[in-house]
């Protein structure tokens, strides 16, 4: 019998993404509180005599599955590290929006690495496997961990937060995709001659998360990045004018976009949006989602 190993990941909002001045290497410092979402894909990886790549579910046909593909990637590194060879199928079951903004692809990174951990039994410690995660890509270690956490130096170095309840969410998934390093250079055209602060972590915002207080999180959220995503693309305006005008208690671009998040009082009202929101042909579609949701996790058959 061949065996298989299927993890299960989780998608991610960002509550606040403060952005700072480029670095030397090119990366950006950030406080970037980020929030696991209940909408997940499932990656299962199982002994084969190469290394392949399928997809199944609705954006099945805008997944890479050649080697750019984070999920290969993440069974190159971590095979290359023990000198192994990556002889595994991957099969991702993507349910996560395929379109920017919800770590859809460093979700399937973090999936694949830890699958792959428990195919090959490794004995690789966390710090290890999170170490791998960040040369996999910033959100990545963020990916396996979930729950909810505060990011900085370019968003790998992370501390749990504590979360006091649970959050209403819809999300609007745009057509087609904006590029992250397009999006994070647009923040540096638009900031040029300014004095970008240092990124901190906003107190508000943390309060209203320790608190479970949706209300005084509508008020605290924040992305350094939607001028940026909206200056790249201006009709992501209407989307989130279209999800603010059916009920949202809030509004912003997810990450580096072109997703937007839409913070709702509760799962009633996330219907109405979320349907408001497809009928106002301003997205592709609409999800809600819950937050926190766990980090990757093996499922157990
Ligand atoms: O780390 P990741 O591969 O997700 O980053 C993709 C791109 O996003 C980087 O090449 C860089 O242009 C930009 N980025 C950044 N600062 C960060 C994270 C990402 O400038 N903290």
């Amino acid at each position: 019998m061949t065996r298989s190993v299927t993890v299960r990941v989780p998608a991610k909002v960002n509550a606040q993404l403060a952005v700072g001045a480029p670095r030397p290497d090119g990366f950006h410092g950030l406080a970037n509180v980020f929030l696991a979402v209940g909408l997940y894909d499932e990656v299962t990886v199982t002994p084969a005599d190469g290394l392949t790549v399928t997809c199944s579910g609705p954006d099945a046909a805008q997944v890479p599955l050649d080697t750019t593909n984070l999920a290969a990637r993440a069974a190159m590194a971590l095979a290359g590290r023990y000198g192994l060879a990556p002889d595994v199928h991957l099969h991702i079951a993507k349910d996560i929006p395929v379109a920017g903004g919800m770590a859809g692809g460093s979700a399937d990174g973090a999936a694949a690495l830890l699958a792959c951990d428990a195919l090959w039994s490794t004995g690789a410690s966390r710090e290890e496997l999170l170490a791998l995660c960040a040369e996999l890509g910033s959100d990545v270690p963020f990916s396996l961990v979930g729950g909810a956490a505060l990011g900085v130096g370019r968003g790998e170095r992370l501390t749990p937060i504590e979360v006091g309840g649970s959050f209403h969410w819809v999300f609007a998934v745009a057509d087609g995709g904006l590029s992250t390093p397009a999006v994070y250079g647009e923040f540096d055209r638009l900031t040029t001659g300014t004095d970008v602060p240092e990124p901190t972590a906003s107190a508000p915002l943390l309060a209203a998360l320790r608190a479970g207080d949706t209300t005084a999180l509508a008020d605290a959220l924040s992305n350094d990045l939607q001028a940026a995503a909206l200056s790249l693309r201006p009709s992501l305006a209407d989307t989130l004018a279209a999800g603010t005008a059916a009920g949202a208690l809030a509004a912003l671009v997810s990450g580096s976009g072109p997703t937007t998040a839409f913070l709702v009082a509760d799962e009633e009202s996330a219907r109405k949006v979320a349907e408001a929101l497809i009928t106002s042909g301003t997205c592709r579609t609409a999800r809600a989602a819950v937050s926190p949701a766990p980090g990757a996790t093996i499922q157990r058959p």
